[in-house]
């Protein structure tokens, strides 16, 4: 399962990475918004700089609900470094865009997605990605990863190459559980990557280990 990290934490971004198991980054404007980085040119500038630090796929998301808006956004945004996909919303103008995007070899990632039926459609549309929100079904008492389970079934039994991104991950037991199901990638916040790390055996064996080093070595 590929690991991307959910923000626009230039820090952050850099941590993951260099812990050497980062594959990607993804943003959306609350994202970016939350860092600060306000206007065209400076948000364009702020992709370019997460490119430069990531080794991997980074999503940037358009502005506009409608499909000529998308395709101007995303073409502005595919342009400007290889490693950028066009993230689009799931609604009927970003299914056309996704389409339209496809048909051309650039890479999309079809977001806000919270049921089989719409990531069936952005596959048919030939989405790269399909991110399936799980924390926030799981905010409103619906199981999120039933979900996830459901589109790798439907998505398995007709060989779509569309990869599914498990989003909206908020805790080191999502990228378990997702990994489990076999969730193709999965983006959360820093923790829930750092988090995988964390185990008291680990901690009271090493402090054992140095103990005992220490005591064979005076
Ligand atoms: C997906 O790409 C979104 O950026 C993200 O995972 C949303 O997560 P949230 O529900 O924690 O805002």
């Amino acid at each position: 399962m590929k690991f991307f990290i959910d923000t626009a934490n230039l820090d952050e971004i850099a941590e993951a990475q260099a812990l050497g198991v980062l594959d990607g980054v993804t943003t959306n404007p609350s994202l970016m918004a939350k860092e600060g980085i306000t206007g065209e040119a400076n948000i364009l500038a702020h992709y370019q700089k997460i490119c430069e630090i990531v080794d991997g796929d980074v999503s940037a998301e358009v502005i506009s609900t409608d499909f000529e808006g998308m395709v101007k956004e995303g073409e502005a945004l595919a342009a400007l470094h290889p490693q950028i996909v066009v993230k689009l919303p799931l609604i009927a103008d970003g299914i056309k865009a996704c389409k339209y995007f496809s048909d051309k070899g650039i890479r999309t990632n079809v977001t806000l997605v919270f049921s089989a039926g719409q990531a069936l459609l952005a596959a048919k549309a030939g989405a790269t990605y399909v991110s399936p929100f799980l924390g926030r079904l799981d905010d409103i008492s619906t199981d999120g990863l039933n979900l996830i389970a459901e589109i790798r079934q439907i998505y398995d039994n007709y060989a779509f190459e569309t990869q599914i991104l498990s989003a909206s991950i908020r805790h080191t037991m999502h990228v378990i559980d997702c990994a489990k199901i076999g969730s193709d990638v999965m983006t959360g916040p820093l923790s829930s990557i750092t988090g995988l790390l964390k185990h008291p055996l680990t901690d009271i064996g090493l402090a054992k280990f140095l103990e005992d080093y220490k005591k064979g070595n005076q």
